[in-house]
């Protein structure tokens, strides 16, 4: 009935004679917000955790927003009440942290960004929102877009690595999944931009931890991808833990009201991160809950999650006029804005029997597979081993090999590990296995069972070893400061070898490790990250050759722990690395000071990395050729484009992601030696060739420079098309 009425009110708003007709949605806003009292207002604004009992805070009107609450039955009987027995009758949001599948898990985010294949990554994220609306889950708290380029933090996981473009693409295509066309359709869950901002450059890696980014790499670096989700239509943002130059995220209005509200208009809500309002306390910015309260809202949050300062505070900071009731309107019409667009007035209700059956589809898993093998990286494939077309018994071992809750990784609530397919038993279903666990977990000192490995792989015609990390080992608050294999995983692969066997090494992984020494003891390696529910379906069509490996490396692979941070796009220094460094071993014994024609390497581990960024090899092998642009000379309104041919050099069918780089040579700020700006996945039959082509706009070669003019500056450039980002010969154009 009260729906009933608001409609028919908001009808009236748009039919009054003379009055310009306003859009539906907020004429409804304007109305309801007009018949709210601030009690009722400052509820909208609280979002409580559902892991306890939340009827009576439902009933007695103190809440807008409930996450971590996913049973349909509950979800029902909660918006019943808010629905039925509170005066205004305004249906609660429920959200959660559906991160890479909801039931359906599919590869970490970062795993994701490894199959440069946004298409995937939107289907992905459709599945997820369909598997998680059918509980009642209308908002997801993805994608995480933080630039990650130190991979000791743990939230590498969550995202997808170091570059802006790619983390674009992916976060506009999650974007678009989450929410698909319609977001009244039921099925349609909001998607949140997390961490707003900076918050992957956390000083040394440490979670949470203080960042030091200027505005002008902010705006070059860590917000495009915001900017890029948002202009998919996202439809919430959370803000960061963090601070960056000593203003805390959830305090700072430059970003929270200058660029995201003023610059680019977005109209959507912003949520705090998990107390992140309260925490401006221990970070020293604030004197108390209250006064915390007091910023956050003035610096433009919308709603609070679990500081429990906005119900305790408002109230008196609006008395004291602290905080205007002009703002408390602001905030509530984005929340209410948001449960319009939902479509949640006009139909709060989930169908709670058909919640099962939403899951675990045929499709889904299929889907889940398949991003699951496009996300796999083969590092190194001596002698072609791979595929393992003339073994017929395996030895499989590694803490890996079937450990169904660890390879699904971070972030999977609502994840079931007995539906998940491990290496193990998919392999068992292509080959005869001898399986010898030798270590439980991925932590495990013990080396008591890798002899026995040893002994069965000399067996077998070839040991594939399953390694990598447990789940618990990445996401948020574990960071790490060694990337080195964890227990006695190296030495297990190094006594595999020792049967003489073909060794296959497996890594399953929330990050990218330091595994130079674990490649020196095998003759192939793929990379898998945390691959989800079907990881073992994909590792087994992709050892047995049915898939090629395709994916490609989204953070740069190092050395040594002690490389980071090093990402492909730095700028240069002075004196950039020529690759002709003098090492420690051949730096004779009272060797004279010298610096002159030294460059910033290491004495030790040298300059380059283990691998570069958008590396991988496949079954087959591709070559690039005549490479050619459209023109020499472009106007900043023009598109330029490039042609060049693709072929598949070897014997087998595979898929390449064709990479297309450009550098600015002079700017009036330092450029990056090198910037994506384009991919393509393109498969090509044995011996096939094809004739392709990018077009890239001038206009996207702009950026921030020393006058924070966001723009194109005329000069040279260099554009490489190639398979990975230290590849290629360069094309040079110029920008007239
Ligand atoms: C995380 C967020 C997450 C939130 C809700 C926080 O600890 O930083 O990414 O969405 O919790 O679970």
């Amino acid at each position: 009935m009260k729906n009933l009425l608001s409609a028919i009110c908001a009808a009236a708003t748009l039919l009054l004679p003379g009055c310009t007709p306003k859009d539906p949605v907020e004429a409804r806003v304007d109305e309801l917000l007009s018949r709210m009292t601030l009690s009722e207002k400052i509820a909208q604004m609280n979002q409580l955790s559902g892991r306890t009992d939340m009827r009576e805070a439902v009933a007695g009107g103190t809440v807008g927003s409930i996450l971590n609450c996913v049973d349909p039955a509950e979800i029902n009987e909660l918006q019943r009440i808010a629905v039925e027995q509170t005066r205004l009758g305004i249906p609660i949001l429920f959200g959660r942290d559906v991160i890479h599948g909801f039931r359906t898990i599919f590869p970490i985010p970062l795993g994701l960004a490894a199959t440069f294949d946004p298409a995937l990554v939107e289907q992905g994220a459709r599945i997820a929102a369909v598997e998680a609306t059918a509980s009642g889950i209308r908002w997801t708290f993805s994608p995480m877009l933080d630039i990650a380029r130190d991979p000791r933090w743990g939230r590498v996981a969550e995202g997808s690595g170091e570059d802006p473009y790619l983390d674009a693409q992916m976060g506009a295509a999650m974007v678009r999944g989450y929410q698909g066309g319609d977001l009244s359709s039921p099925d349609a869950m909001a998607a949140c931009v997390k961490h707003f901002a900076g918050y992957g450059a956390a000083e040394g890696g440490r979670d949470y931890n203080s960042t030091m980014i200027s505005e002008r790499s902010l705006r070059n670096t860590y917000l495009p991808p915001f900017k890029a989700a948002i202009d998919a239509g996202a439809a919430t943002l959370m803000t960061s833990f963090n601070e960056i130059d000593g203003i805390p995220s959830t305090g700072n209005s430059f970003l929270l009201r200058d660029i995201l509200r003023d610059e680019w208009g977005f109209d959507g809500m912003v949520v705090t991160d998990w107390n992140s309002s309260g925490e401006m306390v221990a970070h020293g910015f604030a004197a108390d809950l209250k006064d915390a309260t007091r910023i956050s809202v003035n610096a433009g949050v919308d709603m609070d999650m679990m500081s429990h300062g906005f119900s305790a505070y408002i109230e008196e900071l609006v008395r004291e006029g602290k905080i205007s009731v002009k703002s408390i309107d602001k905030a509530v019409g984005n929340i209410l804005r948001l449960k319009f667009r939902l479509g949640l007035f006009d139909n709060p209700y989930v169908d709670a029997s058909a919640a099962a059956q939403a899951c675990y589809t045929p499709e889904h898993l299929q889907a889940a597979k398949l991003a699951a093998a496009e996300s796999a990286i083969l590092l190194q494939n001596h002698g072609e081993v791979l595929p393992l077309e003339n073994a017929r018994r395996i030895l499989v071992t590694g803490p890996m090999a079937d450990a169904p809750y660890e390879q699904l990784g971070t972030w999977i609530f609502d994840g079931e590990e007995e539906h998940t397919v491990t290496p193990l038993a998919a392999l068992r279903k292509r080959f005869e296995v001898v399986y010898v666990p030798a270590l439980a977990y991925s932590r495990d000192n013990s080396t008591a069972h890798l002899a026995e490995a040893r002994a069965a792989a000399a067996g077998c015609d070839a040991a594939v070893v399953f390694v990598g990390e447990e789940s618990i080992l990445s996401g948020e608050a574990h960071s790490l400061s060694s990337l080195d294999l964890q227990g006695s995983q190296s030495q297990l692969i190094a006594e595999v070898r020792r049967s003489g066997k073909p060794v296959v090494v497996v890594v399953m992984a929330g990050r990218p490790l330091t595994i130079e020494r674990d490649l020196a003891n095998c003759d192939a390696m793929l990379y898998m990250f945390h691959p989800g529910t079907m990881g073992g379906e994909a590792v087994a069509d992709l050892l047995t050759g049915c898939i090629a490996p395709s994916g490609k490396t989204p953070m740069t692979f190092l050395r040594e722990a002690g490389q980071v941070p090093y990402y492909y796009n730095h700028n240069n220094s002075g004196r950039p690395c020529k690759g002709n460094e003098t090492l420690l071993a051949d730096i004779p014994l009272k060797a004279g000071q010298t610096s002159l024609g030294n460059t910033g390497f290491y004495l030790d581990s040298g300059y380059g990395p283990l691998f570069p960024f958008g590396y991988g090899l496949s079954y087959t092998t591709f070559v690039y050729s005549n490479i050619r642009l459209s023109k020499q000379r472009y106007g900043t309104d023009e598109t330029i484009v490039v042609e060049y041919d693709l072929q598949n050099t070897g014997h087998r069918s595979g898929t390449e992601v064709a990479q297309l780089y450009i550098r600015d040579m002079v700017g009036s700020t330092v450029r990056p030696v090198k910037e994506l700006k384009r991919f393509e996945r393109v498969s090509l039959d044995a011996g096939q060739s094809r004739h392709l082509r990018f077009e890239l706009p001038v206009s996207e070669l702009a950026f921030w420079g020393m006058d924070m003019q966001y723009r194109v500056e005329p000069g040279a450039f260099r554009l490489w098309v190639a398979g990975d980002s230290a590849s290629g010969e360069p094309v040079e154009f110029e920008v007239l």
